[in-house]
């Protein structure tokens, strides 16, 4: 019998180890991120790949969607939930347009630096939230991070909240942050991910704000003059599966995935802890012009007169209990 082209060239990789175990691995997965490849979502996703390649080689193929080439992140969520996209690594960003108690999280100036903000997540409030996401189709495995968010700008240095004031600051979908940025007098305008450079570009708004991971990982030194280290709200990161493709593997798949995705979240997390330490340099170097001393005073006592806001939507026995935690 003749054999065709396709089937001569997989007999040939089987016997010359082109066909690596892994491309015949049972379940090939998308995953979704935003950013690029060598950024701290990059990392966590090799990370993950990785230690998949060496505990469950033949089971599993992680397939790279990087830079939002799946669509922005609340697309990419509904995806999750349609089962049309398997995986993603998300900020909390546009989270709370599917699971609202995560915007609890989303609080500016709820934590006071990234081992605070770790303790809650690893801890019992972090873990019950993971718990929430099934009800809405979504398995959350894992807490990861992004670190403390920061204002970038064209227009000008900004130290004190009467600098912000006025300024068209681009940010995530979340209501949370939205209600403290009007409180503090800045248009905030709201716009998926994949918008933001040509809205830069454009001047369509002055500045975004995001954690020195992003800024650096993205290089928006190219088109953002002022960096202000606001470190105005903590940004935690998700990894998240569809139901419908993490509930299809056997339970002893599902152990190997979350351990997978442990180590994924150690290395993100890594990252960032590297990124705050040299980002700061690497961004004056490259030409920023970064105002370190921030009143950050001047902007908590303007955000935390909208606390009682937060208390209803979350309770001030919730906010005080993460605030508390030592
Ligand atoms: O600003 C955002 O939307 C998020 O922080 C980003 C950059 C997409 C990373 O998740």
């Amino acid at each position: 019998m003749k054999k065709s082209l396709l089937q001569k060239f997989l007999i040939a990789s089987i016997f010359t180890g082109i066909c690596t175990t892994n491309a015949l691995a049972e379940h090939s997965f998308k995953l979704a991120y935003a950013l690029s490849k060598d950024s701290h979502y990059g990392v966590a996703a090799h990370a993950l790949e990785e230690k998949l390649d060496e505990i469950a080689p033949k089971e599993f193929k992680v397939e790279h969607f990087a830079n939002s080439t799946l669509g922005g992140e609340r697309e990419v969520i509904e995806g999750i939930q349609l089962g049309t996209i398997d995986a993603a690594i998300v900020s909390t960003g546009a989270v709370l347009n599917f699971v609202p108690q995560v915007g609890v999280f989303d609080i500016p100036f709820l934590f006071r630096d990234l081992q605070h903000a770790r303790k809650v997540l690893d801890g019992k409030i972090g873990q019950d939230l993971l718990k929430e996401f099934e009800q809405r189709n979504i398995i959350a495995l894992a807490w990861g991070e992004q670190g403390f968010r920061h204002l970038t700008n064209n227009k000008r240095a900004v130290k004190t909240p009467e600098d912000a004031k006025g300024l068209k600051i681009r940010t995530t979908e979340n209501d949370v942050h939205i209600q403290a940025f009007k409180a503090l007098g800045i248009l905030a305008t709201p716009m998926a991910w994949p918008e933001v450079a040509p809205a830069l570009q454009q001047g369509t708004v002055d500045g975004q704000e995001n954690p020195i991971s992003v800024i650096v990982s993205m290089k928006l030194n190219q088109i953002q003059k002022y960096l202000s280290l606001t470190g105005h709200v903590y940004s935690p990161a998700l990894v998240l599966f569809s139901p419908s493709f993490y509930n299809n593997l056997t339970p002893e798949n599902q152990e190997k995935l979350k351990e997978a995705t442990k180590v994924a979240v150690v290395a993100m997390r890594k990252y960032v802890d590297e990124v705050e330490a040299s980002g700061v340099k690497t961004l004056k170097e490259a030409g920023m012009n970064v105002t370190e001393d921030v009143n950050r005073a001047a902007f908590a006592k303007i955000v935390k007169g909208i606390y009682p806001d937060y208390y209803k939507r979350y309770s001030k026995e919730l906010i005080d209990s993460i605030a508390n935690t030592e």
